[in-house]
């Protein structure tokens, strides 16, 4: 949030005691070396004082200079190296819980034993340097913390000072450490195609529980994220949570359980199944980020702590970041018959409806009449389109819009002029089969030559083409991930390499077309990632845009990232995903919670459907800032065991709020209960109105304070299913 005052983060190293803190946004973050030299994990909580003493949990002599103590065996089965704990270990000399970094010596050697070496401050960013007992690896990390949010960046980079190569198998971009206990909950999301963004939660035991990915990218599985709360302490409102997310977008895992202390080890970064790198002489391996965070104001606060550091420093253009505009999107209208003509037409229809950005999708290039040909042949079809894109997009812009495409540029149908000129493209294992998902095999993009390609037609289409937006899609997993053409012992770096390709043709177009938009897709939800929002303007977060669901699917991202770049389609009713049918303005109330779009087949609708969408279109443009930037309050979340549900919006200024009220379904005779608006100024007076129009319920008064609205809420007679409304709030002139 804004204040006057300017924040300022601190780093602080005290060469005598040999602890390092970071101070910022309300958070200490503290680690030490111990007399063994032993790096030690110290405090990671709350905003410390500047003299408070940060000790490792081993007892200090009073008196004693060296504040962080190394602990001796524990017993014959509990050695020092697996007891002491170590803010990134190597796996060596004991180690019983998951390392950060796990490497073989060319001479067989797996005994990896990482100490304090040297530390610097450049400015914001610490970094200390870890060397193995004998070896010459070093492991270099790294931490900043926003001074905004406490919101805290490690990762961690290893370089190989030996002559010869060493197989690293792992290495993660940070480990973290909170202090015994039994009363630690996991939170985190999960789900699958059409059904993602579901919020589970589970204990923290000595039993691990891994969050990964081994599909090559994010996935629809599990979200890389995490938050941490306390059992009985932490709820949506109150109470501590530790959470973070890593900024990559392909394959991964969190681990997180009790070591054999009962101390919490949360380990996140580079999945190692399948991966190895083998690092040549004096070359380096960095990690990913991963961005962490701690809150006192529960799951809530955490949110909305880590929305504001993502929309200031994630999400490309920062606070100066366009708003979403309303999109209309042409797949469920027309699939992969797309002409001129038809696209023209609905064209025409969005315009109407107040749409600022028309967008075709699938079908537009090479022999696509279906998923099984063309993708790989991004050369506009002749059929379909006999004067090129032209006539369709000046038209576009003519009514106002601007122009988006579709693509999928790192998938190749085998029916494809790429594939019979390229068929060595793919990810493959040389003599054994090549599994097809949706027809598609994946280009392997950690080739140079493929990358050069891909970037080539991309900016080739941009630049030949008024194209204002990529929906950036991808369709499948990998299988038989393998790499031929380069040496054996290189061949797994592919989950590595192909994912920094991936972002380097991102920033690549968007440094070469500064005004390109891009959203990315992948079957909906299963590449989002602090990784591909920081290269991206918006995503998609699932293909199932059935209004109800959609509720818990949009409680579940934002769990983790902002609505600022949460895509929400209205489409047609019976939804394809569950066959459910709504009407028009629930559909529209689900998505006007994030950025809002249209997908409907609009040749289908009737006048009075254009009458209902054009008032609910210029609706959301008045609350549109509000919903996309402001303060997001879960105030009742949507659930299967939750009739009715609540969520507000609150403007920067706090100048305005928005409150949809959703009823899933109507029980006996009953009315919901109020619902109470949060994160109003208690002290400014509001004007209530209804968005859309309409009059208030009885009993709302036109005006009162915002201590007036949070105290006695709002009871909206809403009865039947999927029926809603949304109150707006605004500070009264
Ligand atoms: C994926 C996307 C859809 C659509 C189709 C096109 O399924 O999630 O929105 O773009 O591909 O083939």
């Amino acid at each position: 949030m804004t204040s006057a005052v300017p924040a300022v983060a601190k780093v602080t190293a005290d060469p005598a005691s040999r602890v390092f803190r970071l101070d910022g946004g309300g958070v200490t973050y503290a680690l030490g070396v111990d007399d063994k030299g032993y790096l030690q994990p110290l405090y990671w909580g709350s905003s410390l004082a500047a003299n408070d003493p940060l000790v490792s949990t081993d007892p200090v002599k009073t008196g004693d200079p060296v504040l962080v103590k190394a602990p001796g065996e524990l017993s014959g089965f509990d050695p020092a190296g697996s007891v002491t704990l170590q803010e990134f270990p190597g796996q060596g000399e004991g180690l019983v819980s998951d390392p950060g970094i796990k490497a073989i010596f060319a001479d067989g050697n797996r005994d990896l034993v990482l100490k304090y070496r040297s530390h610097r401050v450049d400015g914001e960013t610490l970094y200390v340097e870890l060397a193995d007992i004998r070896r010459p690896l070093t492991v270099t990390l790294r931490y900043t913390i926003d001074p905004d949010t406490g919101v805290l960046a490690r990762s961690a980079s290893v370089r190989n000072g030996d002559r010869r190569a060493v197989r690293v198998d792992q290495i993660a971009s940070a480990v973290f450490t909170l202090p015994v206990g039994d009363d630690y909950r996991l939170h985190y999301l999960t789900g699958r195609h059409a059904a993602e963004w579901t919020k589970k939660e589970v204990g923290i035991t000595p039993a691990l529980t891994v969050l990964e990915s081994r599909r090559g990218s994010t996935g629809h599985g599990n979200n890389p994220y995490f938050a941490i709360g306390k059992d009985g302490l932490t709820t949506e409102e109150h109470g501590p949570v530790w959470y973070g997310a890593l900024a990559w977008s392909g394959s991964f895992r969190i681990s997180v359980g009790q070591d054999n202390l009962g101390r919490v080890r949360i380990m996140t970064g580079y999945n190692p199944y399948d991966f190895s790198w083998s690092l040549k002489p004096g070359e380096t391996l960095d990690t990913p980020v991963f961005y962490a965070g701690y809150s006192t104001g529960g799951l809530g606060a955490a949110s909305r702590t880590f929305h504001t550091f993502e929309q200031a420093h994630i999400v490309p253009g920062g606070q100066k970041a366009r708003l979403r505009p309303v999109l209309y999107n042409s797949w469920e209208a027309t699939a992969f018959d797309v002409t001129e003509a038809g696209q023209e037409a609905l064209a025409e229809k969005a315009a109407k409806i107040g749409v600022e950005r028309f967008v075709v999708d699938d079908g537009w290039f090479g022999a696509r009449n279906s998923d099984k040909a063309g993708l790989g042949d991004w050369t506009v079809n002749p059929t379909k389109f006999p004067n090129g894109l032209k006539p369709l997009i000046d038209k576009v812009y003519t009514l106002g819009m601007d122009f988006g495409l579709w693509v999928e540029p790192e998938m190749v149908n085998v029916d494809s002029d790429l594939y019979r000129a390229h068929p060595d493209w793919v990810l493959n294992y040389t003599g054994r089969p090549r599994t097809e998902g949706r027809n598609q095999l994946v280009l392997n993009l950690a080739r140079q030559d493929v990358r050069d390609h891909l970037l080539g037609v991309l900016d080739r289409l941009v630049t030949q083409n008024d194209v204002a937006f990529l929906k950036w899609d991808y369709n499948r997993n990998w299988t038989e991930a393998g790499w031929p053409g380069v040496p054996v012992a290189d061949q797994q770096r592919v989950y590595v390499q192909y994912v920094g390709n991936l972002y380097y043709i991102l920033s690549e177009l968007r440094r070469r077309h500064p005004k390109l938009e891009i959203e990315a897709c992948s079957g909906g939800g299963g590449r989002v990632d602090l990784g591909i929002i920081g290269l991206t303007d918006e995503v998609w977060p699932s293909d199932n845009t059935d209004p109800a669901d959609r509720l818990m699917i949009q409680d579940g991202f934002t769990q983790v990232y902002p609505v600022s770049v949460m895509m929400a389609w209205v489409t047609d009713s019976p939804n394809w995903a569950n066959t459910r049918a709504t009407s028009l303005d629930y559909r529209f109330l689900s998505s006007m919670q994030g950025g809002l779009g249209i997908g409907a087949n609009l040749d289908k609708w009737q006048a009075e459907d254009f009458t209902t969408a054009r008032k609910w279109v210029a609706a959301y443009k008045t609350i549109r800032e509000t919903v996309q930037r402001g303060a997001l309050y879960r105030i009742d979340p949507p659930s299967n065991d939750n009739a009715s549900s609540a969520t507000m919006y609150v403007s920067q200024d706090r100048r305005q709020g928005v409150m949809f009220q959703m009823l899933h379904s109507s029980m006996w005779r009953d009315n919901p209960a109020a619902q109470h608006p949060q994160g109003l100024d208690p002290a400014q007076v509001y004007a209530v109105r209804v968005l859309g129009g309409g009059a208030l319920p009885d009993g709302v008064p036109a005006r009162a304070s915002g201590a007036y609205w949070m105290e006695h809420g709002l009871r909206a007679p809403l009865k039947g299913d999927f029926v809603g409304t949304a109150f707006v709030f605004e500070v009264a002139q």
